[in-house]
Order: structure tokens, then sequence, then C-alpha cells
């Protein structure tokens, strides 16, 4: 079947063109995306943000809530010029009256790029045969590559000492989650060291040891996977997410009796990390579970910081996934469009 030439139609390309997960990006392109972030952030802060996304439409399909990558992603839309639709299957045909093939195909010849959270990889992997403009997964059940852009670039900033991300070790504290398994693959590439901590019945999956192991075998970094919550005593960033996810609510006693109180982010445990560790979590937080309200809190969190640039690492995706299929017509072509319509719009 031809697919129309507008867009991203070159397969051999798919991971370059879509997000589908950070695994698929080098370090100078995540580097190439975080110093973009940089510059829209400065514009931002001037209130000067340059218009590179006026006129563009993103579809954002959400088959799960959200509160931050539903926001950050609308008003990047609207402060880069353009516009976001948000789309739930309540609202669309999505895998119901219409299958995802062709929802993905009509998407993609209305909107210039398509953001989905959805609840299987198979949705996205729809979307993402059938699309020809970029596909940017706004969290399925294995990774969150969005997450990841606002988190490296939050320590980043963090970083006061002139250390680099490859001097540094995350430890994650609980399951192994798509954010989990998205900072294990990042920090993989980066050359970083990672940590999951959590009992041993929610350990990462092995296959995916095996990737983050070969990418540190490139890279220098190192993996380890443990329930030995002294091993944060080396760790420079220690990084809380929810011990369960809205689909495991069947769970939630089990996990939390798994999980609490050993792996639970308190202002004690932050004591046993390195001198000066920095706090992140990719909220929405629960209290009294995976992390206390006193260490969320806390003068070495930066959970909010990174929930803010979450906007910041938005505004640089929808120019970043864009900016090659932009072309912008010369004057002549406009004048002449002008012309023609105009011309119409006074025998009416
Ligand atoms: N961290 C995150 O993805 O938040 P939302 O679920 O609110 O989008």
């Amino acid at each position: 079947m031809k697919l129309p030439s507008s867009s991203a139609t070159d397969l051999n390309k798919k991971n370059m063109e879509h997000m589908v997960s950070m695994k698929d990006f080098s370090v100078e392109e995540m580097d190439r995306m975080m110093e973009l972030m940089s510059y829209l952030k400065e514009a931002r802060q001037d209130n000067a943000i340059p218009q590179l996304f006026k006129g563009k439409s993103v579809a954002m399909i959400f088959e799960a809530g959200s509160t931050r990558t539903r926001v950050s992603f609308e008003v990047a839309a609207t402060l880069l010029g353009g516009h976001a639709l948000f789309l739930s299957p309540k609202d669309i045909h999505l895998g119901g009256k219409e299958s995802i093939d062709d929802t993905s195909r009509v998407l993609s010849r209305m909107c210039d790029i398509i953001m989905a959270r959805t609840n299987s990889p198979e949705t996205l992997d729809g979307l993402l045969k059938m699309s020809t403009v970029p596909v940017i997964n706004g969290l399925d059940t294995r990774f969150h590559p969005t997450q990841m852009l606002a988190d490296l670039f939050t320590i980043k900033e963090h970083i006061t000492d002139g250390r680099a991300l490859s001097d540094l070790t995350l430890a994650f504290m609980g399951d192994a989650t798509d954010v989990c398994r998205s900072l294990m693959l990042t920090c993989a590439k980066y050359g970083m060291g990672f940590k999951q901590i959590g009992p041993k019945k929610y350990h990462m999956e092995q296959a995916w040891i095996d990737l983050a192991e070969a990418f540190c075998a490139e890279s220098g970094g190192h993996i380890e996977i443990t329930d030995d919550v002294d091993q944060i005593r080396d760790c420079d960033v220690v990084y809380g997410d929810s011990f369960y996810w809205v689909t495991q609510t069947d769970e939630k006693a089990e996990r939390l009796a798994a999980f609490m109180p050993d792996y639970v982010i308190t202002e004690e445990l932050m004591a046993k990390a390195k001198p000066g560790a920095m706090l992140l979590h990719c909220l929405p937080a629960n209290d009294q579970e995976e992390i206390t309200r006193g260490a969320l809190e806390s003068e070495y969190s930066v959970a909010f910081d990174e929930a803010e640039n979450r906007l910041t690492a938005q505004m640089a995706i929808l120019v970043y996934f864009t900016h090659k299929h932009t072309h912008l017509p010369s004057a002549d072509v406009v004048k002449k469009h002008e012309a023609k319509i105009g011309d119409f719009l006074k025998t009416l």
C-alpha cells in the first residue's frame, strides 16, 4: 500500500522519527533534545517562545488518566503556537468501531504528530504501523520516554559541582515499572550506575537487564538489581514511583505488604544515600506508601522541578520531531493562494 509521502514514511528510520523508547536513541541525539529543551526553557523564561508549532496539531490519545503528560503536551502546543486535541477512547473510535490501523491513518492525514498513552504495547504498535507522522509514546506498559527526557534534564540542572551524568549512580526504589525499565536503559546508555532496589519478586526481567548490560559494555555504566536497601549508600540520585499501577489495584495489598516499610523513601532512607543526593519522583505520589510527604517536600527533593520540566521536554519533542517535515511556503506562494481564494470569495 502506498502511504502519503508528506512525512515520516521511511520505515528504516522508524526509531529515529518516532519516540517509543529512549533505548532507540544515541546519547548524542538525547543530548541534542536536551540542548533544545534548554533553549526553549530560556525562551519561556523570557516569555519569548518561537512559534515553531504554529498551525500544527498534536493528536493526544489517552487510554489511561494523566495530569502531567496531558497538561504538558497541551500547554507546550499552545506555547509554540499550535493546537492539541485530547482524544480519549470514549471520544473516538479507537479499536472499537474503527481499527487502530485506520485511526492511525486518519489522524496522520490531519495532525502533524500523534502522542499516545496506551494500556498495551499492541495499541502503540498499531498506531506506529500505519502512522505517517511521528508517534510519541506517552507511556505504555514498557517505556516512558518523555518522562526520561525531563528526568535527565532535571538531574543535569541540579548537578552543581561539575560532575557529568556518567559520574552518577541512580537508585530506583520499587518494582520493574515502565519508568524503572526506561531509567535502567537510559542510565546504561549514558554510562551511569543504575540500581533497582526492591523485593526479589518485583525485580526487572532478565531480557531487559541483558540489553542494559550490553549498553553498559559500550558506555562504562553498571547495573545492579538488589533487594538490599543498604545499596543506596553510594547513590547520587534516588528515584520513587508508585508500588502499583492503575491496572494493578487488585494487587495493591500484596504489593504494599512486600514493599513497606523497607523500600519506602523516607528522610531516614535519604540520609543513607550519598551526601547531597537528590530525590526525584515521576509523580503522582502516594503519600505514606512509596514516599513520605517529609521526603517529598525536603530540600533535596526536585520532584516538582522535574514535573515542570515535563513541559520543557514536551516543547522540545514537538519541535524536534516535526521540524524536519515543516515546509514554510514562500511569500509568493502565500500571495498566489490569497489572490485565488480572494477572487473566488468576491463571486459569492
Ligand atoms: N509522571 C506522569 O507521567 O504523570 P501523569 O500520569 O500525570 O501524566
